[in-house]
């Protein structure tokens, strides 16, 4: 497969392009619309100042990938200095009922021999299900997954961040970015940007994301710094991605993948905005699932339209979440060879 194709869970998806102007994508005020900001070459120069760290990390993906426990590396050399005397591990959970999970490590925080806080966590986590994709993530986060407001509990949420810096110093290059504060503050209009619910992402050949958003309560977007390797994205608002759906379908046949069943869905889904935005919403409607994700014919219209980004190591990319109307949803595919190393942090408004 060409390095230059978009390849993901056994779909072919035709070649990476950009297009459209490139030119404005780093303006601010995209943000404010729901759009996708591009700071190229962001992190470029704080990649050299982590990169023993992101070699460490490496390491830590290729024991989770020959099945060591991370709860086993976490106790060693260099983690233990790093995590000890504030953070004490009690050992690793496997949820049967997660598929996708791999293992969650969880922690107490302690001051002395006070304990401050307790259900901090690390999950390591696959990406999917298909055979060819080992992508994975590892999030930290506190409490019941799923079920914490972990907006209503900064004070945990920050020590949850700050288990993520022990573990992975390599946070630091967005959490010390002058520069990328300087621009948070002003799309936040002053306020100070804080990075929580933090994920260290690897997309692997084959891997990705299909179109989603990180919506969340108390979160304003996210930002995301390709460390290495390359990835491709469709990132839009989710009202421009309705009218790109609707436009698709009179510009466009169905694709043939879509069985007669399917497209007679679609065409009532195409016919009112309201009944497709709630399909979107639900991530279950699998024939929307198919046109969006998995066929050739869709992804090359979004690209063809302009909604096609390329991230090379040191970019970083800012995604607003901060309303249901002005949510940028995206689809990330691997592209190349490598299995890269990214961070995807929330930002909280302060
Ligand atoms: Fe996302």
């Amino acid at each position: 497969m060409s390095q230059r194709t978009l390849f993901r869970r056994g779909f072919t998806l035709g070649p990476a392009l950009s297009i459209g102007d490139r030119s404005n994508l780093s303006d601010l005020s995209r943000w404010h619309d729901g759009l996708p900001v591009l700071l190229a070459g962001q992190c470029t120069e704080y990649l050299k100042n982590y990169h023993s760290d992101i070699e460490q990390t490496e390491d830590l993906v290729r024991a989770v990938l020959a099945e060591k426990a991370c709860d086993d590396v976490l106790a060693a050399t260099p983690y233990l200095e790093r995590l000890e005397p504030k953070f004490v591990s009690l050992g690793s959970s496997f949820n049967e009922g997660d598929a996708q999970e791999i293992e969650m490590v969880m922690f107490d925080a302690m001051n002395g021999d006070d304990i401050i806080a307790e259900d901090l966590w690390l999950k390591a986590s696959w990406l999917s299900f298909h055979d060819d994709d080992v992508s994975l993530r590892f999030r930290f986060s506190f409490g019941i997954d799923l079920e914490q407001d972990v907006a209503s509990d900064p004070e945990r949420q920050a020590l949850a961040s700050e288990l993520s810096d022990a573990v992975f110093p390599e946070s630091a290059i967005i959490t010390n970015d002058s520069g990328l504060h300087e621009k948070l503050g002003a799309i936040l209009e002053g306020k100070k940007a804080n990075f929580v619910e933090r994920i260290i992402y690897f997309n692997g050949p084959s891997g990705g994301a299909y179109l989603h958003h990180d919506l969340e309560r108390g979160h304003a977007g996210v930002v995301f710094a390709q460390l290495t390797g390359s990835t491709f994205w469709l990132a839009l608002p989710k009202q421009s991605l309705i009218e790109e759906i609707i436009l698709f379908s009179k510009t466009h046949p169905w694709p043939e993948s879509l069985t007669m069943e399917m497209r007679r869905e679609m065409s009532d889904l195409v016919g009112d905005r309201d009944y497709l935005a709630v399909q979107l919403d639900s991530f279950s409607n699998t024939s929307l699932i198919h046109l969006i994700n998995e066929t050739q014919a869709f992804i090359q219209f979004l690209i063809a339209r302009g909604h096609g980004i390329e991230l090379s190591p040191g970019d970083n990319l800012l995604l607003p979440q901060s309303d249901e109307k002005r949510c940028c949803w995206h689809s990330v595919f691997c592209l190349g060879e490598e299995m890269g190393q990214a961070l995807s942090f929330a930002i909280r408004a302060d």
